[in-house]
């Protein structure tokens, strides 16, 4: 990460881009013929042809087979190194040999019971040691940790409110599909931003009880306090934000949150289904050291399986052995997800793994922006953890409205394009970043540079 970044931009010729991007489609549609054909069968069975709509891409989805390690291969036979990486659960690496005898020998011994087993006190016990909160309940997905932790903030304080940050995804539920990734001309007043519903399928009333505030901005959210605090019953955010590239927190950004929260009665909740797991082994709540009052995780730290985990303080946990509120769930705890965990958290990714990961992510970081400053590109790195990316905007980003103004959607989809090509499979769309494995070498990160280059000098030439 550099601290400067130059306004180069006026370099880059749109019409070089369209052109380049032309190609790099057509080479796309030559290698990916058998995808095409899969898509045809998908789409028949399958809105889009996918089981999600994060799948969803243009003119069809790649369609993978299988994953070792760093790689995975496509049902054309391509074989990719993965940056993708299941949108940044797959840390441990695809088939994870340890990851996999855990999983193996718990099959054995049956794959449900809907009643307590060991590996769920193991994991609570180990989540409890990295995070710093005392107690720890399960579900299956992001999804449903932050469904949950939205109704545990609201049955502790008795308010209706909930506030989020501006452009943030906190998964699919009622009170979190808002102002996801609302346009420019929905957004209104920066100081009162409209609460924009992502989609159709949520009534008004709904909506309307979830309000957005941006980024980085301790003085607008306390000024948001001061007028409707005594309403409002948590806030919810990535401390470190994920889905719009990495956008950091400004020193001092989370302490001071810390702070108007406490001092307004509002319950913080820190969303690491991202960060938990992948940034540090404490997640963005060890990495920055703010305690929050719940952290919501899922992804990396069930090591590829569907599970999720919410922390909480002594406080919110009683509301959830007086049965106040209700935390429900028939696999919660799952044995076979309790396995994998178990394994991911106290076998694999341990503290000697990440230090090692930051190491190479550092490294990954480094050559990407030595290629931007030798290009000139109008971009700069950002990334902790097992996690980075490239952001194509001439100056940082602190917000979501900055993110929408100031990233070129254009060299960022072309980016992508030559990244496929080149053999990287890298998460579709401009918003998101890479995650590497404890499985990716040296060589690996090389072939991501070379690839990256290989678009910078076409691009700027
Ligand atoms: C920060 C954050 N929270 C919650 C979710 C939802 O998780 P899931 O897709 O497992 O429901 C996501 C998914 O991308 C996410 O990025």
């Amino acid at each position: 990460m550099t601290e400067e970044t130059q306004d180069t931009s006026s370099t880059f010729d749109p019409k070089l881009v369209a052109s380049l991007t032309e190609a790099q489609q057509e080479t796309f549609r030559n290698r990916t013929g058998q995808s095409a054909q899969t898509f045809q069968r998908a789409e028949k069975v399958m809105p889009n042809g996918v089981p999600s709509s994060f799948q969803v891409n243009e003119p069809w989805p790649v369609y993978l087979e299988r994953g070792v390690g760093s790689q995975v291969w496509d049902v054309d036979g391509n074989e990719y190194t993965d940056f993708h990486n299941g949108f940044g659960v797959m840390a441990i690496g695809h088939a994870n040999p340890v990851v996999g005898e855990a999983v193996k020998a718990r099959i054995d011994m049956g794959t449900h019971f809907a009643a307590p087993t060991d590996g769920s006190i193991v994991v609570a016990t180990e989540l409890a040691r990295r995070f710093g909160l005392p107690q720890w309940r399960f579900t299956n997905s992001g999804t449903e940790s932050t469904m949950d932790a939205v109704h545990l903030a609201r049955g502790a304080t008795g308010r209706d409110i909930l506030l989020k940050i501006e452009g943030s995804y906190h998964g699919h539920h009622d009170a979190v599909m808002v102002s996801v990734y609302p346009p420019l001309e929905a957004l209104g007043d920066r100081d009162d931003p409209v609460s924009v519903p992502e989609g159709a399928g949520t009534p008004l009333a709904l909506t309307e009880l979830t309000r957005a505030v941006p980024f980085n901005d301790a003085e607008a959210l306390e000024s948001v306090f001061e007028k409707i605090g005594d309403q409002v019953a948590g806030l919810i955010m990535e401390p470190a934000m994920m889905n719009i590239n990495i956008i950091p927190p400004k020193e001092g950004y989370l302490e001071k949150v810390r702070e108007l929260t406490r001092k307004f009665g509002i319950k913080l909740i820190f969303d690491e289904v991202k960060t938990g797991a992948t940034i540090s082994a404490g997640g963005a709540t060890a990495r920055f050291g703010v305690l929050p009052d719940m952290i919501t995780l899922a992804k990396a730290t069930c090591g590829g399986y569907p599970g999720g985990a919410i922390g909480m303080s002594e406080e919110i946990a009683a509301l959830v052995e007086s049965d106040k509120v209700k935390q429900y769930g028939t696999f919660n705890g799952n044995p076979l997800v309790m396995a994998a965990a178990e394994a991911t958290l106290l076998e694999v990714l341990t503290d000697d793994a990440y230090e090692d990961l930051e190491r190479k992510n550092q490294y990954l970081l480094d050559g990407c922006q030595a290629i931007i400053d030798k290009y000139r590109l109008p971009a700069y790195t950002e990334g902790m953890g097992v996690k980075g990316c490239v952001v194509f905007s001439p100056e940082r980003l602190y917000e979501y409205r900055d993110y929408l103004t100031k990233v070129n959607e254009e060299l960022s989809a072309l980016a992508w394009l030559y990244h496929m090509n080149h053999g990287i499979f890298m998460t579709p769309g401009v918003e998101e970043e890479w995650t590497i494995s404890v499985a990716h070498s040296e060589e690996d990160l090389d072939k991501y540079l070379a690839a990256f280059e290989a678009f910078a000098r076409d691009v700027s030439a």
